[in-house]
């Protein structure tokens, strides 16, 4: 038995709770000091621990304010044909596992991407979904205004066109690779099957005022400290061995519980992503990041540092998403990074932990239009969700992590089943 696994066996226990505490308020009080005492048997305190990763934030954030004052692209940015060829430089690979985000260029051809866009106006407009729009079925996304910027809207041709390509396999597998998914014996995930996480869509007109979406991640709130999986999975965060957290490390990441809330995602995503159907300029209210994956284990840590309350995890709770904020992670804030250009056909991903966020924009030029398709490869939990997505499929309902609107029941020209292709039923559990 190695010197580090005698060590772990006196750990002192983590308190779980594998469904939402009833009293969260409690909970919090809880695990706090039994995630400080945990900490402790290292032979560092909490604050030695976060001081440890946050001289290493530090450096990243000055080399990425550097890199803006110099005018540089933060954003890793790569060419599909490398990807599928196998020929990204060494050092682009060690860039996009730096900064953990990617625009992947000409993933699909533009005209592609055009025809697809033009393909969902049509199918959305023949089934007469603007006249029948109920409005917002969510809080998070919510617009004001008649026409949603983000349509309900899961089973069309194209979005399942894109979800079942060839390309979006490659992709998807190139980016899943990045991640460790085999270690003590187990294959966390398979790289090279997708489980076809269907989203929705965004189209923002020309002209709009929007407000965006504030800073923010979207793997998890609360159960991300308390339950045994994810403690787990965070263990080097949690037992003061900070030099070996691995952001890519997938290991009891893909089987665990999730509290479920209005904003939940039932999948392990590797990286969540969109594919563009218009071309998008930098300025227009676009996507932004914090490109740095490692800042996960700041804000699992800061809410232990005594000058947070007892009760408080940084204003992080249930049935919200995850707020990152100048309170808090201002250090973290200071590295936002927006995405370059983008044309319609180009991809754009980010790690599954990822701060991010919506810059507002007044008077877009232009249209903002996107499929949300995630890299979701096929691992314990998404088989599990891929039951209920075949479901949603079958019917046209609104998969079960979406607000309950279903319209496209009896919309024509639906996505059929005898239209799956091998990646597609594979990717439903099909075959
Ligand atoms: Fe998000």
């Amino acid at each position: 038995m190695a010197v580090q696994d005698i060590r772990r066996v006196d750990l002192p226990p983590l308190p779980h709770w594998e469904t939402t505490p009833e009293d969260l308020k409690a909970a919090i009080r809880e695990i706090k000091p039994a995630l400080r005492a945990r900490i402790a048997a290292s032979g560092r305190s909490v604050e030695e621990v976060f001081a440890v990763l946050e001289a290493r934030i530090a450096d990243t954030v000055a080399e990425i304010e550097a890199a803006k004052a110099r005018g540089e692209e933060i954003w890793p940015v790569l060419d599909y044909a490398d990807i599928e060829s196998g020929t990204v430089p060494a050092e682009q690979l060690e860039k996009l596992r730096r900064r953990g985000c990617l625009v992947v260029r000409g993933h699909f051809p533009h005209e592609q991407a055009r025809a697809w866009d033009a393909s969902i106006v049509d199918y959305v407009e023949r089934n007469h979904f603007f006249e029948n729009y109920r409005g917002p079925g969510d809080d998070f996304f919510g617009s004001v205004g008649s026409k949603p910027e983000i349509y309900p809207i899961y089973w069309s041709t194209a979005q399942m066109e894109a979800r079942q390509s060839e390309r979006m396999a490659e992709v998807q597998s190139f980016l899943n690779s990045l991640w460790r998914y085999e270690s003590d014996g187990v294959q966390w995930f398979d790289p090279n099957r997708d489980s076809l996480y269907p989203d929705r869509i965004r189209r923002r007109p020309p002209g709009t005022n929007s407000g965006g979406l504030g800073t923010h991640l979207d793997p998890g709130t609360l159960d991300l400290w308390m339950t045994e999986a994810y403690q787990k999975a965070f263990r080097h965060l949690f037992d003061g061995t900070i030099e070996s957290y691995d952001p890519y490390d997938a290991a009891h990441r893909t089987a665990g519980p999730t509290y479920p809330g209005s904003t939940m995602c039932s999948a392990f995503r590797t990286f969540q992503g969109w594919t563009a159907l218009s071309d998008m300029e930098h300025d227009q209210g676009v996507l932004h990041t914090v490109p740095i994956p490692e800042a996960m284990g700041y804000l699992m840590l800061r809410p232990l540092l005594s000058d947070v309350a007892e009760d408080d995890m940084c204003g992080v709770t249930t049935n919200q998403v995850f707020p990152a904020s100048e309170k808090w992670h201002s250090l973290l804030l200071r590295a936002v990074s927006g995405i370059p250009d983008v044309r319609a056909g180009d991809s754009v991903w980010w790690h599954c932990d990822m701060i991010h966020s919506v810059a507002p924009v007044q008077d877009q030029k232009g249209w903002g239009n996107v499929m949300y398709i995630p890299a979701a490869p096929w691992c314990p939990r998404n088989e599990e969700y891929a039951a209920s997505v075949r479901a949603a499929f079958a019917d046209g309902s609104s998969p079960s992590d979406f607000p309950a609107e279903h319209y496209e029941r009896d919309w024509d020209g639906r996505f059929r089943s005898d239209q799956l292709n091998d990646i597609g039923r594979r990717g439903l559990g099909l075959g």
